[in-house]
C-alpha cells in the first residue's frame, strides 16, 4: 500500500525551528515561531486558566462524552465574544455555533460545510495568507483562489486591487478575511475598508468567511470584532471561525469555534445539523478540557476580568515591541523606513528585507526568521532587543 507515497518536503517554518534548535550560539534569537512569548521568552499558562483548571480538577466527576457540538456554555460565551451581547442575529435565532478542535479544526469543519452546501465551491484567500489555510480548505474539497492583499514594497494593503479582484467573485462564493492581526503580514483592514467590503459583498452576494484567531491582541476584544459584527449586521450569511489558542494561550488544548449566521431560524437549524454531522464524520467529539476552562473564565466575573487584564498585558507588550523595534532601528540610522511595523498589528510583520539578508541574519548573527522575512515581534525581549536591532542594521548597511 504505502510504496505509492513520497516523503514530502519539510514545512518551511518547522525547518527554521530545527535550525534554531541546533544552533548553540549564546546570542541566538528565534523570531520565527508562531506563539506569544513573554519578556523571559516563555509562553506561559495564563493565571485565569490555571485558576479555572484548578476548579475543574476539584469538581469534575466524569469524563463521559459531552456532545458533538461541544460545551453549550462555551459556545454561548464564544458567540457573545464574537458578536457582542444581544446581537440581533443571535436574538433572531439565526446563529449556529459549535466547538471545534482549535481554529484549524474550525476551518476544516467550515470548509466541509461550505463544500457540502456548494460542491466544488471556490474560496478566495488573501495573497499572502496563513500557509495552513490552503491545505485545510483544499482537503475539505474546496477550490482555492487568491485575491491581492499585501503590497510588499509599500508595506500596506493593495485595497484598490483587492476590490477590483473581488468584483469578479460570483454570488454564493466566499472570501476568507482575517478578522484582525493578519498572519503573516500584520496589515489589517480599517473600519472604512470593512465598510467598503461589506457594501461590495452585499451587492454581489459574496459570503464572508472570517478567521478571527487573534481577538483581543490588536486593540480590544470589541474593536477586534468590528468586521465580524459589521458584516453580521449587514449581510444575510456569514461564516466565522475563531480560536482560543492565542488570546487564552490554550494552544495545545485545541479550542475554537465555527459560527455560522444564516438567513432564517429554519436555515440555521439545517446549518447546525450539518455542522454536527460534519464534525461527527471528522472527529466525532471535540476535546473538552480547554473549552471547559474557557467556559469558566467567561462566566466567572473575577476570572473574566483577570483574563482581560492578562490579555491586555500581552497586547500592550506586542504593540510596545513594535514601537521599540522601529525606534531602535531608526536610532541606528538604517537605510530603510520601518515605521510601518508600528502601524501593523498582531504578532507578525514582514521586515521587508531581501532573502539573502534573512539568510545572513541567520548564518552570521544567529537571528532566525521565516525566509519571507516574517518576524514574530513577541520573540524580542529586554535581553535581545539591542542585539536584534544591531544585527538587522548590520545586514542592511553592508
Ligand atoms: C490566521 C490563523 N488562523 C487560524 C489559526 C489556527 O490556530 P489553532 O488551530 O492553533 O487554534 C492560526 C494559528 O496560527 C492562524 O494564524
Amino acid at each position: 500500500m504505502f510504496e505509492t507515497l513520497q516523503t514530502l518536503p519539510a514545512d518551511a517554518i518547522l525547518g527554521i525551528m530545527m535550525l534554531y534548535r541546533a544552533d548553540s550560539d549564546p546570542n541566538r534569537v528565534d523570531l520565527s515561531v508562531g506563539v506569544y512569548q513573554d519578556d523571559a521568552g516563555r509562553t506561559p499558562v495564563l493565571e485565569c486558566v490555571k485558576r479555572a483548571e484548578a476548579a475543574i480538577f476539584a469538581e469534575q466527576d466524569t469524563k463521559t462524552y459531552v456532545a458533538i457540538a461541544g460545551n453549550a456554555g462555551f459556545n454561548r460565551g464564544a458567540e457573545e465574544l464574537l458578536y457582542g451581547s444581544n446581537h440581533p442575529a443571535i436574538e433572531e435565532g439565526r446563529v449556529a455555533t459549535i466547538q471545534a478542535p482549535g481554529g484549524s479544526g474550525a476551518l476544516s469543519v467550515a470548509g466541509h460545510l461550505i463544500a457540502r452546501a456548494r460542491p466544488g465551491a471556490r474560496v478566495y484567500l488573501s495573497d499572502p495568507s496563513w500557509p495552513n489555510h490552503l491545505p485545510l480548505l483544499k482537503l475539505a474539497g474546496l477550490t482555492i483562489e487568491q485575491y491581492p492583499y499585501y503590497d510588499y514594497a509599500a508595506h500596506g494593503i493593495r485595497f484598490e486591487a483587492m476590490l477590483a479582484a473581488l468584483e469578479k467573485v460570483e454570488a454564493g462564493e466566499s472570501v476568507l478575511l482575517h478578522g484582525c492581526c493578519h498572519n503573516p503580514c500584520g496589515a489589517d483592514l480599517s473600519p472604512e475598508q470593512w465598510q467598503a467590503l461589506t457594501a461590495l459583498f452585499e451587492r454581489r452576494g459574496i459570503v464572508p468567511f472570517i478567521d478571527l484567531a487573534y481577538q483581543g491582541l490588536s486593540e480590544s476584544l470589541d474593536a477586534d470584532a468590528y468586521g465580524v459584527r459589521l458584516m453580521t449586521e449587514r449581510l444575510p450569511e456569514v461564516v466565522v471561525v475563531s480560536s482560543c489558542s492565542k488570546n487564552l494561550g490554550l494552544y495545545r488544548e485545541r479550542v475554537g469555534t465555527v459560527s455560522i449566521v444564516s438567513r432564517s431560524r429554519k436555515e440555521r437549524d439545517a446549518v447546525f445539523s450539518n455542522l454536527s454531522n460534519v464534525a461527527r464524520g471528522l472527529y466525532s467529539m471535540p476535546p473538552d478540557h480547554g473549552a471547559a476552562i474557557v467556559e469558566r473564565v467567561l462566566h466567572t466575573p473575577e476570572l473574566r476580568s483577570l483574563w482581560e487584564q492578562e490579555l491586555g498585558t500581552m497586547r500592550q507588550r506586542i504593540n510596545g515591541l513594535r514601537q521599540l523595534l522601529v525606534d531602535e532601528l531608526r536610532a541606528r540610522d538604517v537605510p530603510m523606513d520601518f515605521s510601518f511595523i508600528a502601524k501593523e498589528r498582531g504578532m507578525f510583520s514582514f521586515l521587508g528585507i531581501e532573502k539573502e539578508q534573512v539568510i545572513e541574519l541567520r548564518e552570521k548573527f544567529h537571528v532566525y526568521m521565516v525566509e519571507s522575512s516574517r518576524i514574530n515581534l513577541a520573540g524580542i525581549n529586554a535581553k535581545n532587543s539591542d542585539y536584534v536591532a544591531d544585527s538587522i542594521a548590520a545586514v542592511l548597511k553592508r
